[in-house]
């Protein structure tokens, strides 16, 4: 199977995992749950859990398996794109092609919204999954519930907000977007290697991956945000600067960002050196994160 063959197949598992995790819109209180089909649904690259896919993969786990830790993860980042582009956060009008939850319903909306799906994340994490110790299960929460609070996303997002018109040295920018963006995509590919078969030593080396391409994922983001158009990304582009925020292309310059997106590849392709051919989806998503338009 081609690379994108397999793309389309786990995004179009994930939207039928997520459809079926999600309260029906007509269940009461049928705004929010409105609201919250209206945030996940029918949009999104699910980036997180192709990664999350990709990496069971490789330890063996079994697609079926991991449709609950990929669902868990989008549903925390869907979380963080509706508080991203609140008033009180980046003020953003549009998302994945579309007015932001916010727009298309209201603020108390979107911030409940949020809290909801953050809530329905792990309640998909917790509920038993066949085949997996219940103690390696336990694992998996904590892993992602770090992930999302205030030592990963929710910390980098304080981060963000507080570093508005500042010119932060390049430690601190790492600093930043390693926890904004680079803690829920580790989640994402740790969450999978744990529904395999992964020992201690591989573990290492698919965390190393994880940490780059986390990373990597954020610098794309703000090169995409200096460079692309809002109809393509299908969110305001120039909001950066706009908004006066630290990013890797207002500290390094354009060029040097690409260097360095281009650094960070190549060291998440040699932490995967030893798995041979299972990894080749890591390989791919690794180069599509850095080719991406979008
Ligand atoms: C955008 O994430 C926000 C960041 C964390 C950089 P994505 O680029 O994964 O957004 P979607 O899910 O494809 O819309
Ligand atoms: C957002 O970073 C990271 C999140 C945790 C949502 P950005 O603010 O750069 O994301 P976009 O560009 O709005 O998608
Ligand atoms: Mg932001
Ligand atoms: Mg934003
Ligand atoms: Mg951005």
């Amino acid at each position: 199977m081609d690379f994108p063959t397999w793309m389309a197949s786990i995004q179009q598992r994930t939207e039928s995992a997520l459809e079926a995790v999600l309260p029906a819109a007509e269940l009461v209180p049928s705004r929010l749950h409105q609201a919250m089909r209206y945030s996940v649904l029918g949009g999104g690259k699910r980036v997180r859990p192709l990664l999350c896919h990709a990496a069971g993969a490789i330890f063996g786990a079994d697609a079926t398996l991991l449709d609950a830790p990929a669902s868990s993860v989008e549903l925390i980042h869907a979380y963080s794109l509706v508080h991203d582009d609140m008033p009180c956060m980046d003020d953003d009008d549009l998302r994945r092609g579309k007015p932001s939850c916010h727009k298309a319903y209201d603020d108390a909306t979107a911030l409940l919204v949020g809290d909801a799906l953050q809530t329905l994340a792990f309640q998909g994490l917790a509920t038993r999954l066949p085949g997996i110790a219940p103690a390696r299960q336990l694992e998996m929460v904590q892993l992602l519930a770090t992930a999302s609070g205030s030592r990963g996303m929710a910390g980098g997002q304080a981060i963000d907000l507080a570093s508005v018109g500042l010119q932060l040295n390049i430690g601190a920018l790492e600093l930043m977007h390693i926890h904004k963006t680079g803690a829920l995509i580790r989640a994402a590919v740790l969450l999978g290697a744990h529904c395999g078969e992964a020992a201690p030593d591989a573990l290492e080396r698919v965390g190393h991956y994880a940490n780059r391409i986390g990373l990597l994922f954020q610098v794309v983001d703000d090169i995409l945000d200096a460079e692309a158009s809002s109809e393509v990304l299908g969110k305001t582009a120039g909001k950066d600067a706009a908004q006066n925020k630290p990013t890797y292309v207002n500290i390094l310059g354009v060029r040097e960002a690409k260097t360095l997106a281009g650094e960070l590849r190549a060291d998440a392709h040699q932490a995967l050196s030893t798995f041979g051919p299972a990894a080749i989806r890591l390989h791919e998503l690794a180069d599509f994160i850095v080719d991406r338009t979008f």
